[in-house]
């Protein structure tokens, strides 16, 4: 059933990278085409810098720019926002929202989360979901609760493959260096796609599901080998062009 969806490899670069970095990014750049047949890219720099790469990957053909966020609104009196529709100016085709960086150093609720996909669809935006449990949650057996609740929350009603990608981050994975068992990831990939189809039919099914979480090239093919894990949104190993790359071209 999932099997014809293509899978999306996304650097989340957080609050990292300065124009010196930019070289690393033309290396992502070289070396897209190589890994054209298997997936697509997507770098999501700091704010920044999202107007000088996108410029850089004009006609690039399977990488991207995205961002790490947006306001809800449009535009209006709010210090230090930045809205979808500048991101889609300066060249962003995608934007992450609810990352749980947000939700944790920003307080951002379901209810905020979902504005902000909207916000992300209104300026043309694909909006990239981020959904997982913390430690606590997991150790109290509360996975799937957290999830299903979160994914209810924050996803928008007229959801699609072309404007939603959804990413299970498990929180206590983040920069840790851990991941959770394949078995867990494919459980709980399987019970996304169950709720994505149950909300949206047949869209639900086209969705793309990414993992995320201490994904490395030493584990990538192994994470991205599970069954509904459609691509994988990567932090610390998005920075260096050989692991990103790395990663990207671990698809069998
Ligand atoms: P990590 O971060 O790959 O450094 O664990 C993933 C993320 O937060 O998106």
């Amino acid at each position: 059933m999932t099997d014809a969806i293509r899978p999306l490899i996304a650097g989340n670069w957080k609050m990292n990278g300065l124009r010196a970095s930019t070289a690393e990014f033309e290396a992502m750049l070289a070396g897209a085409g190589s890994v054209a047949a298997k997936a697509d890219l997507l770098v999501c720099p700091p704010g920044t810098l999202i107007a000088a790469f996108a410029d850089k990957a004009r006609g690039a053909k399977n990488l991207a720019i995205g961002a790490q966020d947006c306001h809800p609104k449009a535009s209006g009196a709010h210090t230090g926002d930045i809205s979808a529709e500048m991101l889609a100016d300066s060249g962003a085709g995608a934007v992450i929202v609810g990352h749980s960086e947000r939700r944790a150093d920003h307080g951002e609720s379901d209810g905020l989360v979902r504005q902000k996909a909207e916000a992300a669809w209104r300026a043309g935006l694909t909006a990239i979901v981020c959904i997982g449990e913390t430690q606590a949650q997991r150790d109290a057996g509360q996975t799937l609760d957290i999830c299903r609740g979160q994914l209810t929350g924050s996803l928008p009603d007229k959801a699609t493959s072309g404007n939603l990608v959804v990413a299970y981050e498990p929180v206590w994975a983040i920069g840790t260096g851990l991941t959770p068992t394949s078995g867990d990831v494919e459980q709980i990939h399987k019970f996304i796609r169950e709720l994505l189809i149950a909300r949206l039919n047949g869209e639900g099914a086209k969705i793309r599901i990414l993992y995320g979480g201490s994904v490395k090239p030493s584990n990538a093919r192994e994470l991205m080998a599970i069954a509904n894990v459609n691509g994988a949104l990567i932090g610390g190993a998005s920075l260096k062009a050989a692991d990103f790359l790395a990663i990207a071209g671990s698809y069998a």
